[in-house]
């Protein structure tokens, strides 16, 4: 069976966006491949300083990501940390990447750029080769990315194809594929840009733990179209499109049947707010009992870790015997 590697960083609560644009997708798909699918905490902390924050994220993007009904025995659900092959087989792959390839990661530069006068760490640099063992360590044969990340898996396959070449037939040469497209969710307050928690406010981004009575606030102040017709055009109506591409997300319907179904804002944005909360309400219910049992999420965890460290294991046993290194 065809097998798939996500992996997302613990940087920050989840949103309607992350949920309807892509995760959702996580969840069917479990049962079409073999999925794996990492909570990159190491990655993350190439840019995190504070002491206690990665824990605590960590935990309740887990509970998250079982909430919305990633089933651990069915998906394979683990902590990056939790499976020390990625660091061990991560050094490997810095030591079969170049310094000048690694100086041509946008990304990189990108970051760099932004973090102009901050602590800039080494592991910001080398965080490719720990995304290419993260990769390799599962055979990994696709792998789900958006266009920020495809330099990712090029250099990747760059890397995994140089060690075949130095020491054998060893590492399965992944493929970046387009992720099945999920919802369009554009932000509340700006219908041209997609929701983000990064936007000026959060009156435009919809938490996935966020109570009903604020999302029906902040659908009920949100953006609409300077005339007060209701008809599905991305483009010459931005903020009634995205409504009723929302709705039409939640409710397992199209946006343009929707669309002849109202005839004034209002209804319809109280409509997309009820339907959003009904959507979140079983998922907010078993995240707050998940998060509420500590014991019980980490037991989930690590079946995760135990499932993950088994292919992990063997990977890396496969790479030190191709290196030639002394056996333990
Ligand atoms: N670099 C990815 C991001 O910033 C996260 C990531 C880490 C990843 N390891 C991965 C993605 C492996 C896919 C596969 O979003």
């Amino acid at each position: 069976m065809t097998r798939v590697l996500s992996c997302i960083q613990p940087t920050g609560d989840v949103h309607l966006g992350n949920y309807l644009g892509a995760l959702r997708n996580w969840v069917s798909g479990q049962h079409e491949k073999d999925v794996f699918h990492g909570i990159v905490d190491l990655h993350a902390l190439t840019v995190t300083e504070q002491p206690g924050v990665l824990g605590e994220t960590t935990l309740k993007l887990a509970a998250m990501l079982f909430a919305i009904g990633l089933d651990p025995e069915v998906a394979t659900v683990f902590v990056q940390s939790h499976v020390p092959e990625h660091t061990q087989l991560g050094w490997v792959m810095e030591c079969t990447v170049s310094y000048g390839e690694l100086s041509r990661m946008t990304q990189f530069k990108d970051k760099t750029a932004k973090r102009e006068g901050h602590f800039i760490s080494a592991g910001l640099f080398t965080y490719p080769a720990l995304q290419a063992a993260d990769i390799v360590l599962y055979d990994a044969n696709e792998v789900p990315v958006g266009d920020d990340q495809r330099q990712h898996i090029e250099i990747t396959r760059d890397i995994a194809i140089r060690f075949n070449h130095r020491f054998g037939d060893t590492l399965v040469v992944p493929e970046a594929v387009t992720p099945k497209a999920g919802a369009r969710v554009m932000d509340l307050q700006d219908p041209t840009s997609k929701m983000s928690k990064s936007s000026e406010s959060d009156a435009g981004c919809i938490m996935m733990l966020d109570d009903p009575k604020s999302i029906a606030k902040k659908f009920k102040r949100a953006v609409t179209d300077s005339d007060s017709e209701v008809y599905y055009d991305v483009k010459a109506k931005p903020g009634v499109s995205s409504l009723l591409d929302i709705l039409a997300a939640a409710t397992d319907s199209s946006a343009e049947a929707l669309a002849t179904q109202y005839t004034q804002y209002g209804p319809l944005k109280a409509d997309a707010g009820e339907a959003i909360v009904a959507m979140l309400e079983p998922i907010q219910a078993r995240y707050r009992e998940l998060i509420g049992d500590k014991a019980e999420l980490g037991r989930l965890l690590r079946v995760g870790s135990d499932r993950a460290r088994t292919v992990a294991s063997a990977t890396l046993a496969r790479v030190y015997d191709a290196i030639g290194l002394l056996p333990a």
